[in-house]
């Protein structure tokens, strides 16, 4: 174990994007409490997704991570939980098909309440208050009373997360997660006019399906069809919170922050001496970092050494976060710099971040074409590297938003008034989330028909 570390060493650094609480007493109180909560997720979990990851990184596997950009109080509902949880599985089935290969699913669910702001305040009509820095900081009504962050959230983040949790699980082992009814779902939404291209795709997985079935292979049969693993994720941006929920775990005697099984520093937060890598580089869970155009590679190599210095497989995911217009230029050397360093790590494309705009009609958006474009790009430039591209982040929900323009709904900056619900920054509906995993589907089976012919020369 690291002995110069703590869960609380990162008070000592610099931690950008964090709130100014008021109530000293009354957060010292709250952390003290949830330090003796119950862990979310257990370490031996953790474990497990870290085997998985390291899957990932060599290629044998396929990561798919998504959810809300910010969960919130308000929309705290089982059918939210159920309706995105669902998509993930429809489009893991999808994925799976596509790469021939199992596609490890991680849901930004479950604790992703925290948000960094571009600005710390926010002025309206000549007032100024504290920009709104999620539910568990916060609240999003523009007034002193809301936007003073409250420590009081840092409980009803902790109950919501074990609540969610606490759903998929049992959404997870208790026949919801059915390959049959999940392709059944599928077969519903290729039945749309607008993804007939699409159909071809679910009836080679029916064959497959069907040609299963008559070996006698079923969710009776076979547990694996009958049940799926689910993880969880955040960003690892409110490090009071982090703090509180880290433990070391007596089968190992390692830390381990049990609010998630896998945690992400930010593009704002990554700074090499700063409080959030400090706090990072004590635990054992899978970490992600977001990698933005302004990513020093120099920089990230030595965040790679701080954060895993026995370069461990399946540790470390760098989440690429370029935008369509500079992922070509900046990705590459940026790729090739890691590889040829013998760092190991699990390349994925968040097509999101890089991607949002205003639309005409005043909305932050994201075009799904836009989208599109990052990831055929990621994968065009990991073919060329000889590296592979290991996964996707995405922002996204079961629910039918209309907050990403385009799709096969042909979503306008019209529309975007419609059902434009997020907290945060614009999510794909069910129907772009599906649209995405069967053009993903394409993408993976010619990178794996690649690959197989480059290892038979
Ligand atoms: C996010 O994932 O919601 C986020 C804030 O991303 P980034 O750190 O890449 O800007
Ligand atoms: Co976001």
């Amino acid at each position: 174990m690291n002995n110069d570390w703590s869960p609380k060493s990162w008070r000592k650094k610099n931690a950008l994007h964090m709130p100014n609480y008021t109530n000293d007493h009354e957060l010292k109180k709250t952390l003290l409490d949830i330090s003796k909560y119950p862990p979310l997720v257990f370490a031996g979990e953790a474990r497990l997704l870290k085997q998985k990851l390291a899957e990932v990184s060599i290629g044998n596997a396929f990561l798919l991570q998504g959810g809300d950009c910010a969960e919130s109080f308000a929309d705290f509902h089982p059918d939210n939980i159920r309706d995105t949880f669902k998509v993930i599985l429809q489009m893991a089935v999808v994925l799976t098909f596509g790469a021939s290969c199992p596609v490890v699913k991680v849901g930004r669910i479950a604790g992703q309440f925290a948000k960094p702001r571009s600005s710390a305040t926010e002025i309206i009509n000549d007032i100024e208050l504290e920009s709104y820095k999620g539910d568990i900081i916060n609240g999003i009504d523009f007034n002193e009373k809301d936007r003073n962050p409250d420590p009081k959230r840092l409980k009803q983040a902790y109950n919501q997360s074990a609540a969610t949790l606490n759903l998929l699980r049992a959404f997870s082992q208790g026949g919801f997660a059915n390959l049959s009814k999940i392709h059944q779902w599928n077969l519903n939404f290729v039945k749309d006019e607008n993804a007939t291209k699409f159909r071809e795709i679910s009836s080679r997985i029916d064959e497959c399906l069907s040609f299963m079935e008559a070996c006698g292979i079923n969710g009776n049969s076979v547990r694996q069809l009958n049940e799926t693993d689910f993880f969880t994720s955040h960003e690892a941006l409110l490090l009071q919170y982090e703090e509180a929920l880290t433990r070391v775990d007596s089968t190992s005697g390692k830390w381990y922050d049990v609010s998630a099984h896998m945690l992400w520093v930010g593009d704002r937060t990554k700074q090499i001496d700063g409080a959030h890598i400090e706090f990072l580089k004590g635990i054992e869970n899978p970490i992600g970092i977001k990698v933005g155009p302004t990513t020093k590679t120099d920089e990230l190599l030595k965040i790679l050494d701080k954060l895993n210095p026995l370069n461990e497989p399946g540790k470390i995911t760098l989440i690429c976060r370029m935008g369509h217009e500079k992922v070509s230029g900046i990705l590459p050397k940026i790729i090739n710099k890691v590889h040829n360093s013998g760092k190991s790590v699990v390349w994925t494309c968040d097509p999101m971040h890089g991607n949002t705009i205003k639309s005409n009609t005043g909305f932050k958006t994201r075009p799904l074409k836009d989208i599109i474009s990052e990831i055929q790009q990621f994968f065009q430039i990991h073919k060329t590297e000889g590296t592979y591209p290991g996964g996707v982040h995405l922002e996204m929900t079961g629910q039918d938003v209309t907050e990403c323009m385009g799709g096969l709904q042909e979503i306008t900056d019209e529309d975007l008034k419609n059902r434009y619900h997020t907290y945060c920054d614009p999510r794909l509906n069910a129907s772009q989330s599906l649209e995405l995993a069967f053009l993903l589907s394409d993408y993976l089976k010619d990178e794996k028909l690649f690959s197989k012919k480059s290892s038979n020369l």
